[in-house]
């Protein structure tokens, strides 16, 4: 299953609430969607689930067409309430679908470059959820993110997986900084392998609301042309709360395969910075940029010729009706700025 249904603020003003991040091309020609539709080619999976907020179905259905998706199927939340209850309702179709295997859960806004790296981790994540594990992926943390879950890998399950000593979604700076130099964390990757029926029952043991919400939601769902709509009523019922919170940080059964595949959730100007070719100094430039002095810059343009001079460790993002000039590595606060914005209209 994909997760098409984030807001993508923090890669504002390029990603808008009418086209977050996910429906757009920041990498190459494709949009990140389409990237993460290609990823699925060649494995040996069912056609893939994929869900995202009720108004932007015909991007996603374009999008879904564009790539070849051919018999996905496209599950419309009226309102998000996170991703627990998105890949609930996932698990629920599938198991209803006699898919038997275990449900692979892909956020719609990764990069993942090394694909030979990411497949050979799937296989040992979709063992060892074939014996209950709900399987994340690690990250060898590089900063220290404040946006990400981490993840202390106990001790070895088979051949290339671990155990999971504690899961710990989006610390303080403090308590990041403390992970990094103790080395033995991981970053959460946000991408699972589930047993569907051990999501589902790990979900009903410690968010019982949400599992019930669900299951009436899809008892209850409406098949119109391409479209799956849960019954709004039902779902709108649930409590908001994402899987890190409402299931990875409880359970006993989470296992981390870890990952070296040059991931990179494309969560923030930084990390969109950190994926894209640079320059000699350092500069990722996209567009009608010129610059001279300056190092670290991350600078995007639109419609306008953008020159900086002398600067260094920017954010700078010209479009038609906004600009953004930003401290780079304080890209996260942005999710805070634009909460603003939209107060003032
Ligand atoms: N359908 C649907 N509905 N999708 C959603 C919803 C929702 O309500 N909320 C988020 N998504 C999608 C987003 O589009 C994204 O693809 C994915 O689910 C993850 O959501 P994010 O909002 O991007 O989560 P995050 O980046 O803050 O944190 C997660 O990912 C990190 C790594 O990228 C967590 O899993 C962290 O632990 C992890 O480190
Ligand atoms: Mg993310």
């Amino acid at each position: 299953m994909i997760l098409a249904g984030g807001d993508g603020v923090r890669l504002w003003p390029l990603s808008r609430r009418q086209r977050p991040k996910q429906f757009l091309s920041l990498l190459d020609e494709r949009s990140l969607l389409g990237q993460t539709l290609a990823r699925l080619e060649g494995l040996e999976a069912t056609p893939p689930i994929v869900i995202c907020h009720e108004a932007h179905r015909f991007l996603a259905a374009e999008q879904l067409r564009r790539a070849g998706a051919v018999g996905a199927t496209l599950l419309l939340e009226p309102e998000g309430r996170g991703t627990a209850p998105a890949i609930a309702l996932a698990a629920l179709l599938a198991e209803a679908e006699g898919r038997d295997g275990p449900l692979l859960v892909l956020p719609s806004d990764h990069h993942l470059p090394d694909e030979a790296a990411f497949r050979s981790a799937l296989g040992a994540a979709a063992r060892l959820a074939g014996q209950g594990r709900l399987v994340t992926f690690g990250v060898v943390p590089i900063r220290a993110e404040t946006g990400y879950g981490y993840i202390r890998a106990g001790e070895p399950l088979g051949e290339a997986g671990f155990s999971v000593v504690r899961f710990v979604e989006k610390p303080d700076a403090a308590t990041a900084e403390a992970f990094l130099v103790a080395g033995d964390h991981y970053w959460n990757s946000g991408i699972f392998v589930l047993p569907a029926g051990g999501y589902l029952a790990a979900l009903g043991a410690f968010e019982p609301a949400m599992l019930d919400a669900c299951r009436r939601a899809m008892a209850g769902a409406a098949t119109d042309l391409d479209f799956l709509r849960p019954a709004p009523d039902a779902f709108l019922a649930s409590p908001a709360g994402s899987i890190d919170v409402a299931v990875m940080e409880r359970t006993e059964a989470a296992a981390m395969v870890p990952l070296a595949a040059g991931w990179s959730d494309i969560g923030s100007w930084q990390a969109l910075w950190e994926a894209l070719p640079r320059d000699a100094d350092d500069n990722a430039l996209r567009g009608d940029v010129v610059c001279a002095a300056s190092h670290g810059l991350m600078v995007h343009a639109e419609s306008r010729l953008v020159a900086a001079l002398g600067v260094e460790d920017l954010v700078i993002v010209e479009t038609d009706d906004a600009v953004l000039v930003a401290d780079r590595t304080r890209a996260q606060a942005l999710r805070g700025l634009v909460a603003r914005l939209e107060e003032q209209g």
